[in-house]
């Protein structure tokens, strides 16, 4: 699935935009639907990544290569893995401006923060989507594909950005808000990174950076990788879960809790119990904007579940996953020993 393609365009045409690699995984926006006027009833990933960007017009060199050809619902490590290594390849090379990932909008807000938090790259590695499939009377894919290329194009961009509907959200805030809309997607209280006006950014607040961890922290082998799952609490929460999973040997769990973070006392209790008998725990909120708040004046508690901050669930399930390999990393106890 690793073959590279190169498009080749009027070499007079590229000016020093440099060269933007465009890897694809799948998605709607490789969907085809029988009808013209069907933008639900579709198959995704039907299309090649090098078919899509026949007929765009760039002033940048393109590169193609296909590194999966799924739905997103259906994303897995070993995938992600093969998407890293590639970014890592791809960013090693000084004449890549930047790269943009054709992927599903369903689980594009998880690949857009594992790819944040493992490169927090200097050059940008956007990924775009689109809501409607390839073969829609208005598919949205062709223009954010074309924004996805002008903002790896632009002089100074940096970070993992998402850009779909003319909105350039942050690897690290953004969130599908929407099952249907065009404009699906949200950088919550963080705000949009910039907007794409005619292949031109505005931009809005700074590039997003945080501290990478390194493509060397992945397991090998997917199998390997910490299983850490989410819990919500609610209602009449059921804290069976907590052993339950424990017993099926999830390294992490995550509840997804409400509000500024508070937890069913039952369901906490559990909670408490799972990690201090060794599993992770991280406590993120399942309102759909904003952190959790620490209370200045809260009584410390060194039982206490972590807080996520204002990390999503989805993000959050990520981000404990990323600590456990880094503290499971031969070379990361090495030098802590
Ligand atoms: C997918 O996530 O692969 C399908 C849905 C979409 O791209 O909008």
């Amino acid at each position: 699935m690793q073959r590279a393609l190169v498009i080749d365009r009027n070499a007079a045409q590229i000016d020093d935009l440099g060269t933007v690699v465009v890897l694809g995984t799948g998605g709607t926006i490789a969907g085809t639907a029988a009808s013209a006027t069907d933008n639900v009833g579709y198959r995704a990933a039907q299309i090649g990544v090098a078919e899509l960007l026949a007929g765009h017009d760039s002033n940048a060199r393109l590169e193609t290569e296909q590194i999966a050809q799924l739905d997103s619902k259906d994303m897995d490590f070993e995938v992600w893995r093969r998407l890293a290594e590639r970014v890592a390849h791809h960013l090693g090379r000084p004449e890549v401006a930047g790269i943009v990932i054709t992927h599903g909008t369903d689980t594009l807000e998880e690949t857009a923060y594992f790819l944040h938090r493992i490169f927090s790259p200097t050059r940008p590695v956007v990924l775009t989507g689109a809501m409607r499939p390839a073969s829609s009377l208005q598919a949205d894919g062709p223009q954010n594909l074309c924004d996805a290329i002008s903002v790896a194009t632009t002089p100074g961009a940096a970070g993992v950005l998402v850009v779909l509907a003319a909105t350039v959200h942050g690897g690290d805030a953004v969130r599908k808000v929407h099952p249907y809309r065009l404009d699906a997607f949200s950088s919550g209280d963080a705000g949009p990174v910039a907007r794409v006006e005619e292949g031109t950014l505005r931009q809005l607040r700074p590039w997003p950076s945080c501290e990478a961890v390194g493509l060397h922290v992945l397991p090998l082998a997917a199998a390997d990788w910490p299983a850490v799952e989410i819990v919500t609490s609610g209602s009449g929460a059921r804290v069976e879960v907590v052993p339950a999973l424990v017993a099926t040997g999830v390294r992490g769990i995550v509840v997804a809790a409400t509000g500024n973070g508070k937890v069913h006392r039952d369901l906490e209790a559990a909670l408490r119990k799972a990690r201090s008998a060794g599993t992770a725990v991280l406590r993120s909120t399942r309102c759909l904007e904003g952190p959790i708040v620490a209370g200045e004046f809260e009584a410390p508690d060194a039982d206490a579940l972590p807080s996520a901050g204002g990390l999503t669930p989805v993000q959050a399930r990520i981000e404990l996953m990323l600590r456990l390999m880094v503290a499971a990393h031969p070379a990361r106890q090495a030098r802590e020993t």
